[in-house]
């Protein structure tokens, strides 16, 4: 076991978070991820350059990029699933382009509408436009899918080196539908062993079965220091059949918090920002620790 002594969080509640749900004006998208960064969230997925068609609550996106207070040290994010949108990501001015590419053909057909030796290509295209813009390519369906029901960590593994190979200048595996479980992270970290490090590698999980922060915590344990997250737990693919909410960013951060391992995130502020996301989209978030607060929170007795 080689615990990290800090974690990188990348939050995807703005992206991930916003995008099943009804669209949310440009400018209150722009105060979550403000209420993020003023959490100490150091690393943001603002929005997906998309299809307005597709994913109506992403229309906007360069509007959300161009209204946002920048600060140096934040990392600014933006999906995209194809060299179109990359352009427009770029010209807003992002500091990082995620790509998506699945390891499930039908997920990624219903997805972006494309093979996925057609994405691959489109990954390649994209880091040669991107130049000095990191590329992460975020490899969905990595833990399994509910469309190819034998798809394992390994095929996941191999296509993430093909997006590497192809230009990606890393790689997170995304377990879309919430199918990973410890066992299955342990096989994807096997696997992957053989090139990189863990600590080389993101993960982003949804807790559709209730096993994020299990995932999440096994992976800790293997080295892995990049997750996305995404604050209240909302998120999760209009595409994909059965996908439910991402892991809460205030719960991984509680847990992090105990064990000592530094995020720079402040889990009341955290709390403060999910309660901004309950506020709009109109309905109370999953996350238990939005509502509760961390553990170490103390109710005073006096009144
Ligand atoms: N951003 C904005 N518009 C885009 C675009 C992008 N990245 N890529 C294509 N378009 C536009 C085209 O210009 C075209 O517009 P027009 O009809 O006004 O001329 C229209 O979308 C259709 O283009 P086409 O290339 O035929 O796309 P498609 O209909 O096959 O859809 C995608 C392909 C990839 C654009 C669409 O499926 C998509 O946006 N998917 C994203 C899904 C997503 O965000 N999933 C979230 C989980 S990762
Ligand atoms: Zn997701």
């Amino acid at each position: 076991m080689s615990i990290p002594s800090s974690v990188v969080i990348r939050d995807v509640g703005p992206r991930d978070g916003l995008q099943p749900e009804a669209p949310v004006p440009v400018a209150d998208r722009v105060r979550l991820v403000e209420a993020l960064v003023d959490a100490g969230v150091r690393h943001v997925e603002v929005a997906a350059f998309v299809s307005p068609r597709a994913v109506p609550a992403m229309a906007g996106a360069a509007e959300v990029v161009a209204a946002i207070d920048r600060r140096p040290e934040v990392t600014y994010a933006a999906l995209v699933p194809n060299v179109k949108g990359a352009e427009l990501a770029l010209a807003a001015g992002v500091d990082e382009i995620t790509v998506t590419v699945s390891a499930s053909a039908t997920y990624n057909e219903r997805n972006v509408r494309m093979s996925i030796d057609e994405s691959v290509v489109v990954i390649g295209e994209v880091a040669a436009l991107a130049g000095a813009t990191r590329v992460d390519a975020v490899v969905s369906c990595a833990f399994g899918s509910p469309y190819e029901p034998e798809l394992g960590p390994g095929d996941a593994v191999a296509l993430g080196e093909r997006v590497s190979a192809a230009g990606a200048s890393r790689v997170t595996y995304a377990d879309t539908t919430g199918m990973a479980t410890p066992r299955l992270v342990g096989q994807l970290l096997d696997a992957a062993g053989a090139g990189t490090t863990a600590a080389d590698l993101g993960l982003h999980l949804h807790d559709t079965r209730g096993t994020a922060l299990l995932n999440a915590w096994v992976a800790i344990e293997r080295g892995v220091t990049r997750f996305d997250t995404a604050v209240g737990g909302l998120g999760g693919s209009p595409f994909a059949h059965g996908a439910g909410g991402n892991l809460a960013t205030e719960a991984l951060v509680a847990v992090l918090d105990d064990a000592g391992i530094a995020t720079g995130i402040d889990v009341e502020r955290l709390v403060l920002a999910a309660a901004l996301v309950e506020e709009l989209v109109g309905r109370p978030v999953p996350s238990g620790v939005a509502h509760a607060g961390p553990r170490t929170r103390r109710t005073p007795t006096s009144s």
